[in-house]
């Protein structure tokens, strides 16, 4: 969505749009506010320049939020703020119900977490040790290696392959002996993702070269994967020991500031998960938008749906740029710039569109952009074209 540029101080200023605010704006400028709010060490952000709106594609959310009837959902809950979620209706245990017969599953075989970062933490907590390290890509999702790095257990960061996929034959390789293999399916940041039976050759393999290991397959991006190929792990996690999944209502279902998780595996594995949950670790307003969100299917379906178009839109204008991107199946791009993702990400400021940060080891020629609307795509390829000169066949 776009925001103001009024909206942007206000937003600064945590909400205020008080006469001082506009005082001070009228009298030094937005620059001066903005280093005021910087010396109170409120979370500033640079000022744009005057005119100037902010298209944030940065973050892989869904830039239009939560459908109406989640909206709805949480609107209904404040009478209920002053209630523990285990005492509000529904209950944090109602959500865990309803997402255990979404999938079919016992309740036994569901965590929440506050956000599936609840989840990937606790994972690493739960299975790694100073003797059994974790084994993810290079690059992924880095919330498992921050934590395990925090640990001091051991980590083996497994570069992706060629073509930015996750390099199945090398994780299985480093598996012997981890506590925790992180597999992130799409791929963050690179966008790639691997079909069920290749997810579910990786997993035999895994477990028989190496039992005890347990298997973290991060399918944050699930609602928006377009490949056929493609299919959820969950099945094969109530099937197997030692396997969980971990997914989110912060991306498709647009409830990032929501902070709703949740992990599904064999109630054995996900009782080793649970024990380092924080208790009461959801909100009354999050377990209220998530089991609302679970009973509007179609909500989901049009949100892939835009995705998809406005996906094609941005790849066709970066690839016009000789700009190839991954093979994404995300609601993001991983995007071969020919330049250092700083550079980029600093013209594209300075002009409103706000994209992604360095991704290691790529980040000298490599750039994340999430998906935003379609009319903020239509003007950040602008700002794109303006930056990103094109190049001849020739010069590739
Ligand atoms: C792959 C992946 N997993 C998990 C998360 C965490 O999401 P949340 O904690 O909001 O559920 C993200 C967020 O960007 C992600 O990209």
């Amino acid at each position: 969505m776009l925001r103001t540029r009024r909206g942007f101080f206000d937003v600064l200023a945590g909400g205020r749009s008080d006469t001082g605010t506009a005082a001070l704006l009228a009298a030094r400028g937005h620059e001066a506010y903005v280093a005021e709010l910087q010396a109170r060490g409120a979370n500033a952000r640079p000022p744009l320049p005057p005119g100037v709106n902010e298209i944030r594609i940065s973050s892989n959310e869904n830039p239009l939020g939560p459908g109406r009837k989640v909206l709805d959902a949480i609107t209904g809950k404040f009478p209920e703020t002053g209630r523990y979620p285990f005492n509000s209706t529904p209950a944090d245990s109602h959500l865990a119900a309803a997402i255990a017969a979404h999938y079919k599953v016992k309740p036994e075989n569901v965590v929440l977490g506050a956000g599936s970062q609840e989840i990937l933490k606790n994972a690493v907590r739960a299975f790694t040790a100073p003797g059994r390290g974790l084994v993810t890509a290079s690059p992924t999702f880095e919330n498992p290696t921050s934590i395990v790095k925090r640990l001091n257990h051991p980590l083996t960061e497994v570069r992706v392959d060629s073509a930015f996929r996750l390099d199945v034959e090398a994780m299985i390789t480093a598996s012997p002996g981890a506590g925790l293999v992180f597999f992130n399916n799409p791929n963050n940041p690179t966008a790639t993702v691997h079909g069920a039976k290749a997810v579910a050759d990786f997993v035999e393999r895994v477990r028989k070269a190496s039992p005890e290991t347990v298997i973290l397959i991060d399918e944050a991006y699930h609602d928006y994967v377009t490949d056929p190929s493609y299919a959820s792990a969950v099945p094969l996690a109530i099937a197997t020991p030692n396997v969980i999944v971990a997914r989110t209502f912060s991306k498709a279902y647009g409830m990032a500031g929501m902070r709703i998780g949740y992990a599904v595996g064999r109630a054995e594995t996900i009782k080793r998960l649970a024990r380092f949950k924080m208790p009461y670790n959801v909100s009354v307003f999050g377990v209220a938008a998530a089991i609302a969100a679970l009973e509007d299917p179609a909500h989901i379906e049009a949100e892939r749906q835009r995705n998809t178009e406005v996906r094609s839109f941005t790849v066709k204008v970066l690839e016009e740029l000789g700009c190839a991107c991954t093979a994404s199946q995300g609601n993001f791009l991983f995007v071969n710039i020919r330049r250092p993702a700083k550079d980029l990400r600093d013209a594209c400021a300075k002009q409103g569109v706000m994209i992604g940060r360095d991704f290691p080891p790529f980040e000298r020629t490599h750039a994340r952009i999430s998906i935003g609307t379609m009319d903020e795509m239509k003007k950040a390829a602008d700002v794109f074209r303006g930056v990103l000169k094109p190049v001849t066949t020739a010069s590739r």
